[in-house]
């Protein structure tokens, strides 16, 4: 039997702004945000739109009745949480109408969170096989106007159902895992933004992949031939390039230009949005799979998840026959496409308009599973 995604879409707030707009705004080269960092885009968020907001429209996309009828788990990976008790998932439950019967809980490892839910998703399902388990990767990467991390910004969510005998990538056992207690990016309780140590922060995500890499192909005898392409956690396009182009030395020109290729294809949602922590590596394997013309059955994806702290993953899937009928590449092109730009004023009045959920109000905002009202500290939902 296989385990694996068998339906995956994204969502991202209806506000960006240009990179080319921030750069002016910050005395900054443009080219420094669009080539040095590889950012095209970012995506921006009103008060009204939280992680609750993002995951249950990523999941509203892509569930059936039916798969409400069979989820008995759902999984939220975050570290942008909204409560330091009570689970997102347990929200994200009643607002998609998931039958009563399920486990909902929230992870957190940094960016490393959805990949947590995603492998016990596939656990469960190895060993339930009728049990469906919906997996969202939510987050709202802040770091402050005007400071370092402020052009890796984003937000937004990824949604996955994970199955048996799955329609879009099977996902294999063949993880290798890295844990190493590192302080390259933290967010110590009570405070609003993180705290980084940014040049750390790539060296220890270009390193945990090196380690990760190597080890894989050490215990599974692969190669990189084995590999269709491979897949990166992405905090900024550039930075998954420069971890790829670390174990590329050796390769021959074509066999680099034919991984580099898919790397290209992999980023091209990200470039548009921006970080989305936990959902980064999948809209960019999103992004692959909507964007490669010559992925076959039985093709091999890597995928490298990174979160800050520090914890890494390399695992692999098989594309599917047939996967580009399940996709929804339409809607995602649209949603990006449909998004208001802000100019950097109105980013900035954004940013500063925080929710404040110790005073009782009511809000006005279209966008559905919108915030509606705070009441007692709880928010309230649009459905
Ligand atoms: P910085 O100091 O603003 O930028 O920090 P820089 O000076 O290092 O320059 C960036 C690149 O732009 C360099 O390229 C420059 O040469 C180039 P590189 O040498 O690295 O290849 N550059 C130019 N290129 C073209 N034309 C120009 C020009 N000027 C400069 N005119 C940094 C950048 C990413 C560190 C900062 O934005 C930051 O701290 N971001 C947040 C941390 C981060 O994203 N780290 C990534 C790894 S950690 C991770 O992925 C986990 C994370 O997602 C969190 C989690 O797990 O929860 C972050």
């Amino acid at each position: 039997m296989t385990v694996g995604i068998d339906k995956i879409s994204f969502f991202v707030p209806p506000y960006y702004i240009d990179m080319t707009d921030l750069a002016h705004a910050r005395g900054v080269d443009p080219n420094k945000f669009h080539i040095g960092i590889g950012q095209d885009k970012m995506a921006v968020n009103a008060k009204t739109q939280d992680i609750v907001t993002f995951a249950a429209n990523a999941a509203n996309t892509i569930l059936t009745a039916e798969d409400l009828e069979k989820i008995d788990m759902v999984i939220v990976g975050t570290e942008s949480s909204v409560d330091e008790s009570k689970a997102t998932s347990v929200v994200l439950h009643r607002l998609l109408g998931v039958q009563p019967f399920a486990r909902s809980f929230e992870i957190k490892e940094a960016c490393y969170g959805g990949t947590a839910g995603l492998q016990f998703a596939i656990n469960h399902v190895t060993l339930h096989p009728e049990s469906r388990v919906l997996v969202v990767a939510t987050d709202i990467a802040r770091y402050g106007l005007n400071s370092g991390g402020e052009p890796t910004q984003g937000a937004g969510a990824v949604a996955m159902l994970i199955t048996k005998e799955p329609r879009i990538l099977t996902i294999d056992d063949d993880s290798t895992m890295l844990t190493q207690d590192i302080y390259d990016f933290w967010r110590p309780v009570g405070h609003e933004y993180p705290m980084v140590d940014g040049p750390l922060s790539n060296e220890t995500y270009i390193d945990s992949f090196q380690k990760v890499w190597h080890e894989s192909n050490r215990r599974h005898e692969r190669t990189l031939a084995d590999y269709k392409a491979l897949a990166f956690h992405i905090p900024y396009t550039k930075m998954g390039k420069k971890a790829l182009l670390s174990i590329l030395e050796d390769e021959t020109p074509e066999e680099q230009e034919r991984i580099l290729a898919r790397y290209e294809e992999s980023i091209l949602y990200s470039k548009q949005i921006g970080n989305l922590y936990t959902g980064s590596l999948y809209v960019g394997l999103i992004s692959l799979l909507e964007h490669a013309e010559d992925l076959h059955e039985g093709d091999r994806i890597g995928l490298f998840s990174y979160g800050s702290g520090a914890v890494a993953e390399f695992f692999s899937g098989n594309i599917v026959n047939g996967y580009q009928e399940h996709l929804h590449q339409e809607h995602h092109q649209q949603l990006l496409a449909q998004r208001q730009q802000l100019t950097i004023e109105q980013y900035e009045q954004l940013f500063a308009d925080n929710l404040d959920t110790s005073v009782d109000a009511t809000f006005e905002d279209d966008l559905p599973f919108s915030i509606t009202a705070i009441k007692n500290t709880v928010r309230s939902y649009r459905v």
